[in-house]
């Protein structure tokens, strides 16, 4: 009996055998669909070539692509465990011809692969086509030998196959196998068709036609295949199975399920069984896939999931947490066809493990309370939507998770009342959010986030994505189409909206009929705000977007926010514990890292800091992402912004490791940081760091500002070119700069001192007013001496070299300083008792109309606006002498 396994392999080397590319399952979260939640079959990362839009190197191409289905249009949440063939994750197998093979090619491959290698017997297999497709019921007819009544025609859609409102699509057919008349149920197309004995196992469908929005249908320029086959489907027809759940992987999986629960795989726990093993594997292929449970979008999704999940193993009298240890089970079964599942083992089970260890503290509470309220009611009346709202409010209980057990009981919750709780606690919050202060114009967005909900971030992840244009706003305003400045909203985007210190994305949008610059990124209410700039053609409401980050910046913003999470640490432990972050910046060109510190760095502090980040860029290990609860967060030490409020989760980006350290995983990561930003892959990706300034930013709060990769390498190449240029022109070597420039300082020193001094002398030598002459007023000396070709910095010797002269007594020295005037006087010491130096330049100063004057009463100066009236400062220097 082959396994699920083998099966797998024996679907893809078929297909390989016949010139098909085996091509990785793409990732869960569709990379190049907005419409879609999840990826829902394997057609969806060849959509863009069907239609001719995207060229590979191969024209054939085979599949085992994973699904999931829940939460969007495709929801088979509610059913799964209860029945037979409803998953939440499935596998599709399939084959592709992108305008190769057609109808002809496809028919005699999916009988071969059935009836030869499956080797299953012909008489149980029957097909539908779509009612006018001849070429294919005669493709049957002469492939398989069917007769007429084995080839169903088939009017309706069931036979028409199309991926969504628009999008490639085709008439399609399928093949059933019979499990004989032992079992109920009618072949397809009659009235009892949804018996079990008849099953779809395959269903090819011939893509010729494109559907538009607008109701209007293409053909396509080439003519293609697009096959899908579950594999559990027919994993169970080829273990002689009736049910999904039977089959080895299945089983496996179940049997841990048992084994961690201590209880019976098929005892009256058998449906919970089944629930934990389909939901074990779409939350552990989510996770892996870079999903996150979260209160909106798929993250919602995934923790609808984990929560139905848990309730299960509950019911099973599991005590503690039980999913995340199934998770080896599953990387067991499915890691070697799925590599990715082992590498994000680790992570897989921290989540489950935080989420159910988290939900635990109110599934007990919640379902005493389900119990009290059901106990209170009639025996087959709906549980009402108040009660059910308060259970997803206060307990966090999904609507789904509700409805789930109250199926158990036979009974229902009334929505009607759970869609008005909700309303309402929406028109609370946006009243509270409207009292808050915001700005009044920021209703616009409030309004969208209502409306749409609110936008779904895949920058993590990814630079480039599809996302569907929800709204357009044009001057503050709802607008149907773009127009010049115009900000967009989507319902999806990688670009990250500013927030945390790190600058919004720049990029492109494009749509099927235009094109615009997208100049920034903005989040109000959730909702992330596109500002943008139409180039060319016309954006409207309603289409399909390709939004691409500029990714040379992103790298550069990257870069810049993870190294301040390294300086954070660096400073932290050179300057100390007081370290905290008061605000950054983290833009393209520089980052700026705000903290609180008293005092300036010294030269050395820089220096250290900045070679620690370096040694840890240099270690080049790989940044980890995780989410968790806040409180779990500052358990592991990480650093997080006191005061913040912070949500139920948070995310803590780890990166560097410490050498030698003992003491397990988290406290050997050197910096632990609560942070929604984007990040480099591994530290090397930082490139450099170089420190260009320590400044005070207010009080107590420093700020560093540093440069990363290319800029830091620009800053350094820069700083190099101007040292060269300056040894040039020193005419010297760049490494004796320094010296040179210090010999040079100290001969200008000495120059200067000499030309002061031979200034000096050639003033005192020859005045514009001759050879003074000494006089005596009062019975004191007085020497007057107008000079010119002199500061006021150079009067002050010169008084010393007249007081030198007179011996004793009073001088005054009144320079010509190019029209205005400095003047200088000095008193000898047995002097001063008699007149004060002060007094004398006071008097010649106002005389040279000047105002004021000061020093001691030995010398004092003071300026002047008029150095033509040096006669009058003279004369009236000598009368404040004889007064
Ligand atoms: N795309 C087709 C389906 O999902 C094969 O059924």
């Amino acid at each position: 009996m082959p396994s699920l396994n083998e099966i797998r392999s024996t679907f893809l080397n078929f297909f390989e055998k016949n010139g098909h590319r085996i091509v990785d399952s793409s990732p869960l979260v569709p990379r190049n669909d907005p419409t879609l939640m999840f990826t829902n079959s394997g057609m969806v990362q060849f959509k863009n070539c069907f239609t001719g839009l995207e060229k590979r190197d191969y024209v054939r191409a085979t599949t085992a692509q994973k699904c999931v289905r829940a939460g969007g249009k495709h929801n088979d949440l509610d059913n799964v465990g209860y029945t037979a063939r409803h998953h939440t994750f499935f596998e599709m197998l399939g084959n592709f011809s992108f305008g190769d093979y057609f109808k002809e090619g496809a028919i005699p491959f999916a009988w071969e692969l059935l009836t030869k290698e499956f080797d299953i017997p012909k008489d149980k297999l029957l097909v539908t086509v779509y009612h006018n497709d001849d070429e294919a019921a005669d493709l049957w007819k002469k492939v398989a030998g069917l007769s007429d009544d084995r080839i169903i025609r088939i009017a309706t859609n069931d036979n028409f196959w199309q991926m969504g409102p628009t999008g490639p699509c085709g008439p399609c057919t399928e093949i059933f196998f019979d499990h004989g008349d032992k079992i109920a149920g009618g072949p397809p197309g009659s009235p009892d068709e949804d018996g079990d004995r008849f099953i779809e196992i395959w269903n090819n469908v011939f893509m010729q036609n494109e559907q538009f929005e607008d109701g209007s249908m293409r053909a396509l320029d080439m003519q293609s295949i697009d096959t899908g086959m579950g594999l559990e489907r027919i994993g169970a027809l080829l273990q002689g199975k009736h049910d999904n759940y039977d089959t080895d992987l299945m089983r496996n999986l179940m049997e841990a399920s048992a084994h961690a629960t201590s209880s019976e795989i098929d005892g009256p726990g058998n449906v919970h069984h089944r629930v934990i093993a389909d939901h074990l594997r779409s939350t552990s292929f989510l996770i892996a896939d870079g999903v996150m449970p979260s209160s909106d979008g798929r993250g919602y999704v995934l923790r609808r999931i984990m929560r139905r999940a848990m309730r299960h193993a509950h019911l099973l009298g599991a005590k503690d947490p039980v999913m995340h240890r199934l998770v080896p089970a599953l990387v067991r079964e499915m890691g070697a066809a799925y590599p990715e599942l082992g590498q994000a083992q680790a992570l897989i089970e921290e989540t489950l493990r935080l989420e159910e260890t988290r939900f635990k503290t109110t599934l007990d509470r919640g379902l005493k309370l389900l119990d009290d309220e059901l106990s209170g009611l009639p025996d087959d009346a709906a549980l009402p939507g108040e009660v059910a709202f308060k259970l997803y409010d206060t307990y966090g209980f999904p609507l789904d998770l509700t409805q789930d057990a109250l199926r158990e009981k036979g009974r229902e919750v009334a929505t009607d009342g759970f869609d008005t709780a909700m309303a309402e606690q929406k028109a609370k919050a946006r009243a509270s959010w409207a009292g808050s202060g915001e700005a009044a114009d920021a209703t616009v967005w409030f309004d969208i986030a209502e409306k749409n909900g609110v936008t779904e971030f895949l920058g993590y992840d990814t630079e480039a994505a599809e996302g569907q244009i929800l709204a357009l706003v044009v001057d503050g305003a709802i607008a149907p189409k773009a127009d010049g400045k115009v900000s967009i909203v989507v319902n999806q985007t990688p670009f990250y909206a500013e927030s945390g210190g790190q600058v919004g994305d720049q990029g492109v949008i494009e749509t099927e009929t235009g094109s615009a610059r997208i100049t920034d990124t903005k989040k109000v209410a959730g909702v992330f705000i596109h500002i943008a700039e139409l180039t060319s053609g016309e954006i409207t409401k309603g289409q399909a977007a390709r939004l691409i980050v500029d990714h040379t910046r992103r790298s550069a913003i990257r870069a810049n926010h993870s190294a301040t999470h390294l300086l954070h640490e660096a400073l932290r432990r050179a300057l100390g514990d007081h370290v905290a972050q008061k605000g950054s910046l983290n833009a393209d060109d520089r980052l700026r890292f705000d903290f609180s510190h008293s005092k300036g760095l010294t030269a050395n502090e820089i220096t250290r800091v900045e070679a620690e980040v370096n040694d840890f860029i240099r270690q080049n290990t790989s940044v980890e992402t995780r989410i968790m609860t806040p409180d779990d967060a500052r358990g592991l030490g990480a650093q997080a912004l006191f005061g913040e409020k912070y949500g139920d989760e948070v995310r803590v980006v780890s990166m560097g490791r410490l050498a030698g350290s003992n003491k397990g995983a988290d406290k050997a990561t050197y910096s632990l940081e609560l942070c929604g930003g984007t990040h480099v892959k591994r530290t090397g990706d930082i490139g450099a760091f170089v420190a260009i300034g320590d400044s005070a930013s207010s009080a107590g709060v420093r700020r560093f500002e540093a440069l990363t990769g290319q800029a830091a390498l620009d800053y350094l190449n820069a700083q190099n070119a101007r040292l060269i240029e300056t040894a040039a022109v020193l005419k010297t070597a760049p490494s004796d700069v320094a010296d040179r420039v210090r010999a040079l300082a100290e001969e200008r020193k000495a120059l200067a001192n000499e030309v002061a001094q031979l200034r000096r002398e050639l003033a005192m030598g020859g005045g514009a007013a001759g050879a003074p002459e000494i006089k005596e007023i009062n019975g004191v000396k007085f020497l007057a001496q107008v000079v010119s070709g002199v500061t006021g910095k150079d009067l002050p010797a010169l008084v010393d070299s007249l007081k030198e002269k007179i011996g004793s007594g009073a001088v005054l020295v009144v320079a010509d300083t190019g029209g205005k005037a400095a003047v200088a006087a000095g008193v000898t010491a047995d002097m001063t008792d008699k007149v004060s130096a002060v007094d004398i330049v006071k008097a010649a100063a106002t005389a040279l109309g000047g105002k004021g004057g000061g020093g001691r009463a030995d010398m004092a100066q003071a300026g002047g606006a008029d150095a033509s009236k040096a006669a009058e400062a003279i004369a009236a220097a000598e009368a404040a002498i004889g007064a």
